[in-house]
């Protein structure tokens, strides 16, 4: 099986878990990028049995509505039980890095709000330690040197991401070779520096459940806890 193969497997382990549990009054949150993409195509027969969905991005917004599916601003929700998002990477205690589209701040803010975060990843997503992959940072564009001179302080090399801006309308600084010992403590160092909105580190809220397509089938990780292989 190629990637995007066993990207289509974990969105429909995903719908597999969600569907029992949903009735005409859940709302669901979706993420961005092409393994929540799958996701996407494979809710939409289901339609019917849900409300509705808050979505992370405009791009996943469209493609929810191209659909049928109603969006709801994220104000109007009080309660979601289930944010569904794909990631760039994730360790086995499902610490993540997201936002390689960009999407960080506003899955961050659904990731806060939801009841249980069910990252779907192929099986390349998870690494034993997380920054191989550049850490996405959204940044107000006048911040953009500012905050580019203070993560070299952190150790990283900030690289800013041409011709890019965020749903937000800020512009998004990857920060190459960052070594990455403590999570939590530097999501949160980050996010201090003057002008940064948000980091793509989800340590502080992690993923709960990590559904992962491997070849050999789904397997899934809860946080702090490695499970057997759950064949589907
Ligand atoms: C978007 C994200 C995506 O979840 C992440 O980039 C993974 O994307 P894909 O499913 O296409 O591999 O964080 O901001």
């Amino acid at each position: 099986m190629n990637y995007n193969q066993l990207k289509k497997v974990v969105a429909q382990a995903a719908i597999n878990l969600i569907l029992p549990k949903l009735n005409n009054k859940s709302i669901i949150g979706v993420g961005t990028g092409s393994t929540t993409n799958y996701f996407i195509d494979a809710l939409a027969k289901y339609k019917s049995i849900f409300d509705g969905a808050v979505a992370s991005s405009t791009t996943t917004a469209a493609r929810l509505n191209k659909y049928g599916i109603p969006v709801y601003e994220l104000n109007t929700v009080s309660d979601l039980e289930f944010y569904v998002d794909g990631a760039d990477e994730s360790d086995k205690h499902l610490n993540l890095i997201k936002g390689g589209g960009a999407a960080l701040t506003r899955e961050k803010i659904i990731a806060a709000v939801a009841k249980t975060f069910i990252c779907i990843a192929d099986a390349s997503k998870l690494v034993p330690i997380i920054g191989a992959f550049p850490l996405p940072v959204e940044v107000i564009p006048m911040a953009r040197s500012h905050v580019a001179r203070e993560l070299v302080k952190l150790g990283g090399d900030p690289v800013y991401r041409e011709g890019i801006l965020t749903d937000n309308g800020n512009i998004i600084i990857d920060v190459f070779n960052m070594q990455i010992t403590n999570p939590v403590e530097l999501e949160a160092k980050i996010n201090a520096i003057v002008g940064v909105v948000t980091n793509g580190l989800f340590a502080a809220r992690t993923a709960d459940i990590l559904l992962l397509g491997t070849p050999e089938g789904v397997e899934t990780i809860k946080a702090n806890q490695v499970e057997n292989f759950q064949r589907v």
